[in-house]
């Protein structure tokens, strides 16, 4: 037998330990994992001496814009982005423009995606004001349903408890986990000054939307994740209702490393939602992932906005951080200066988020799942927002020393990114839209 591409002699993590392996791909799947010497026949190979051999990330997050903004993102850019960062599997949010709130702008933005992309992309849907009006036809092409308190899709609904009461409900009915952003519905004051933005969406703040959406939770028996976690006190109280996967949460690369106090000029580079916290939050969060557990994985939140979007003052800037190109680089960085075991970041950059999502043969680099792979490699260099693929260019992160940057992407057993180019796509790699398995 011959199979269709053998990665040799890479740097594979076997039992958390560094150690020589090839993998092998058939057909789209990982057919095994081999000692040197062992490998079956191949009809093409990648000499991988040097490379980490990696499961691709799983960003469970990622705003990719499109349709009406495109000239903040489109599927092509942002999932070169993906590509370009090792990130192999993409899930879209649905409040784009239009918001993902009817089967037809799902099926816009599954036709652009096809088109365009060069990764594996999934979809959210959003929840209308009159539930009664939701288009389960939407059902078999997404991965959950996401509301944002703060910041409704559609513009006439409150979430008081009654409406996530009803949004939990929907959520159990259409057997879809329910995603949240976890802040209280605005009070409709324009913030005079930076204070009252911070004030406007404190920790105070998420602490209660968590508190509500999670009794909902268990009156209705859900599927819960919180979104993007920033604060030391809303890690706690998950892990103080932690229930094997029925509630689950994420937090982004910024949340973990940067905090407010890092940017005390007065433009928008690292104003984002929820913002950035304290030096403490950091830290517990970081613990959260690794120690408690209380958050199961890290997602990018990526969220491209214009230049001008982000240059702007900060009141008047956009929220929201460019993050597809930046998670590999910063967690490997964890790793190899010790902060981060081996299997912890496996774990929460790709095998957790995969089964929060329900994708049952992505996240791990073993026989029959999806060959879904990055090839990674040790190397000092400094973040440089000029050199992203992504349309957004502006990021917090801009001068900071990383250890560690993808060299080749693949998806579904085909090479796109390799060595700073793409060779493959778009439209070819990868799954559109990600159902669950
Ligand atoms: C996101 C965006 O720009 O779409 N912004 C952000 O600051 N995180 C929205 C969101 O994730 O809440
Ligand atoms: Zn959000
Ligand atoms: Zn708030
Ligand atoms: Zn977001």
């Amino acid at each position: 037998m011959s199979v269709d591409l053998v990665l040799k002699d890479g740097i594979f993590i076997e039992n958390g330990r560094e150690t020589i392996r090839s993998v092998s791909i058939e057909s789209g799947k990982i057919e095994g994992v081999y000692k040197h010497g062992d490998e079956p026949q191949y009809r093409d190979s990648i000499d991988c001496r040097g490379l980490y051999v990696l499961p691709g990330l799983i960003d469970i997050h990622v705003h990719l814009r499109d349709l009406k903004q495109s000239d903040m993102e489109d599927y092509e850019t942002g999932t070169m982005a993906a590509a370009a960062g090792g990130v192999t599997t993409v899930v879209d949010m649905p409040n784009s423009d239009p918001p993902v709130l009817d089967r037809k702008t799902l099926d816009e933005k599954i036709a652009r995606s096809q088109e365009l992309s060069y990764v594996n992309v999934g979809f959210y849907a959003g929840i209308p004001s009159k539930i009664e009006n939701f288009d389960v036809q939407m059902l078999r092409d997404i991965l959950g349903l996401k509301v944002y308190p703060h910041a409704p899709l559609d513009h006439d609904v409150v979430y008081t408890p009654e409406r996530i009461r009803e949004c939990t409900k929907l959520a159990v009915a259409s057997q879809m986990p329910l995603l949240f952003h976890p802040d209280l519905p605005p009070d409709n004051k324009v913030p005079k000054d930076m204070e009252e933005f911070f004030l406007s969406h404190s920790c105070e703040d998420e602490v209660k939307s968590v508190q509500s959406f999670i009794e909902a939770k268990i009156e209705y028996e859900a599927r819960l994740h919180v979104c993007h976690v920033s604060c030391a006190a809303t890690a706690r109280l998950i892990y103080e209702n932690r229930a094997e996967d029925t509630l689950t949460s994420e937090v982004t690369p910024h949340h973990l490393f940067l905090s407010g106090g890092d940017f005390r000029h007065d433009y928008g580079v690292a104003k984002v939602l929820p913002p950035l916290r304290s030096p403490y939050d950091n830290k517990m969060l970081m613990e959260a992932l690794c120690k408690t557990w209380a958050i199961d994985c890290v997602a990018s939140d990526h969220a491209p906005h214009k230049k001008w979007e982000k240059t702007a003052p900060f009141l008047k800037a956009s929220s929201g951080i460019p993050g597809l190109e930046t998670t590999l680089p910063l967690m490997l960085t964890e790793v190899f200066e010790k902060r981060m075991a081996w299997i912890d970041y496996l774990r929460v950059c790709s095998s957790a988020p995969a089964r929060i999502i329900g994708l049952e043969t992505k996240g791990i680099l073993t026989k029959g799942y999806d060959a879904d792979i990055v090839l990674a490699r040790i190397q000092e260099d400094t973040i440089k927002g000029n050199d992203f693929f992504s349309k957004a260019k502006i990021t917090p992160f801009e001068g900071r020393r990383v250890l560690a940057h993808a060299v080749t992407t693949i998806v579904g057993g085909v090479v796109v990114f390799d060595d700073g180019e793409f060779v493959t796509g778009p439209g070819i790699p990868g799954k559109v839209p990600v159902q669950k398995s």
